[in-house]
């Protein structure tokens, strides 16, 4: 049943923050379904984790797990919410989220905007109960005096009511907050989220937009530090060649023209890594052939957000069935064994 494309036309009247809201409030009067039945050949574990397919949503859509468990009901093989940061805040001055239809992108520079984590645990306690995979992305407030211990709240305040955690420093709309990323800075925040991860599987999410040697130093802090995994990447604050008028809005571009510089970011991280440390692409994935390529190029995991924006939530398990497909037509038995099998 295919009623996204009728019901596109009146969500892309509205603007996109009006619409992503008036979204998630009908996806929470959904009644629980069952997910749909994809291929057994799609199941691969990660972290420790069985995850049903590797197709997951990205960060962003559902910051305040509000409605994770119908949008497992799609067919997505996980869900990340978020992100939350300790205290509840409103984000960046409106407007701040743009649809650039003719180049299949959005860009945005939200900021944050969450209900703080309090708000998001008991919900999430109530997820805990659901057979479906839940990450949870943890950020820093915007005013903090202390951003790395707003991690470490996170993730020990979270891991209870998580499957896996994701530190997220590759926001671009939090001043300072990509400074993380770099070198005495990671060292830091990622020993001290060390202490406090009761166990959970702990990804690091990181920009598009790093240095040449980046990589290389990402991965060594994060296999020292006990990182499971990986997410490569978040939005882009570059701007290849756009066509919409929105092109020059400030903020972070997703989706289709983000697409090879995430690949490519995703290429520096498996030669980085040499398959040691599993990696998620994300970044302008819309077909089964767009997460095909990621995973061959070394993504044990996909996500996807800007698609589900164009084509609606069923592009999920559009996806999953396509990877299937190829997967049989390749003549793998599975998804961990098509994993970095690109020749470079
Ligand atoms: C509107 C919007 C909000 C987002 N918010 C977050 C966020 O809160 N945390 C995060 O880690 N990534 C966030 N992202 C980034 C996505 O998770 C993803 O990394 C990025 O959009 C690239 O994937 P895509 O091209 O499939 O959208 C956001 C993206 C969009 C479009």
């Amino acid at each position: 049943m295919h009623l996204y494309p009728l019901i596109r036309p009146f969500a892309f009247a509205l603007d996109a923050e009006t619409a992503h809201r008036l979204t998630v409030k009908t996806l929470r009067l959904m009644p629980p379904r069952r997910p749909p039945n994809l291929p057994a050949s799609l199941r691969t574990r990660v972290a420790g984790i069985d995850f049903p397919t590797p197709i997951g949503l990205a960060a962003g859509f559902d910051k305040d797990a509000e409605v994770a468990e119908q949008l497992l009901s799609f067919g997505f093989g996980f869900v990340e919410v978020g992100t939350l940061t300790p205290r509840a805040q409103q984000g960046n001055p409106k407007p701040r989220l743009f649809r650039l239809r003719r180049d299949r992108a959005v860009i945005n520079r939200l900021g944050f905007n969450n209900g703080g984590l309090p708000a998001a645990h008991g919900r999430l306690q109530q997820d805990m109960r659901l057979p479906g995979i839940i990450g949870v992305n943890i950020g820093a407030n915007k005013d903090s005096q202390d951003r790395i211990a707003d991690y470490v709240n996170g993730v020990r305040a979270m891991a209870p009511v998580a499957h896996y955690l994701t530190i997220n420093i590759s926001s671009p709309n939090t001043p300072g907050l990509r400074g993380l990323q770099d070198e005495g800075a990671l060292e830091e925040l990622l020993s001290a989220v060390q202490d406090v991860r009761a166990k959970k599987p702990i990804f690091l999410k990181v920009a598009p937009d790093l240095d040449q040697r980046d990589p290389e130093r990402i991965v060594r802090a994060a296999i020292d530090h006990g990182i499971d995994a990986i997410i490569v990447s978040n939005t882009t604050i570059s701007r290849p060649r756009l066509r919409s008028r929105h092109a020059n809005e400030p903020g972070g571009l997703s989706g289709t023209p983000l697409k090879p510089l995430a690949l490519d970011a995703l290429r520096r991280f498996r030669r980085a890594s040499g398959g040691e440390m599993p990696l998620i692409g994300v970044g302008g994935i819309a077909s089964a052939e767009d997460a095909w390529e990621r995973i061959r190029a070394g993504a044990s995991l996909v996500q996807l957000y800007t698609a589900m924006v164009y084509e609606g939530p069923g592009v999920a398990a559009r996806i999953a069935r396509g990877l299937a497909r190829r997967l049989k037509r390749e003549g793998f038995a599975s998804i961990g064994e098509a994993v970095g099998t690109e020749r470079s």
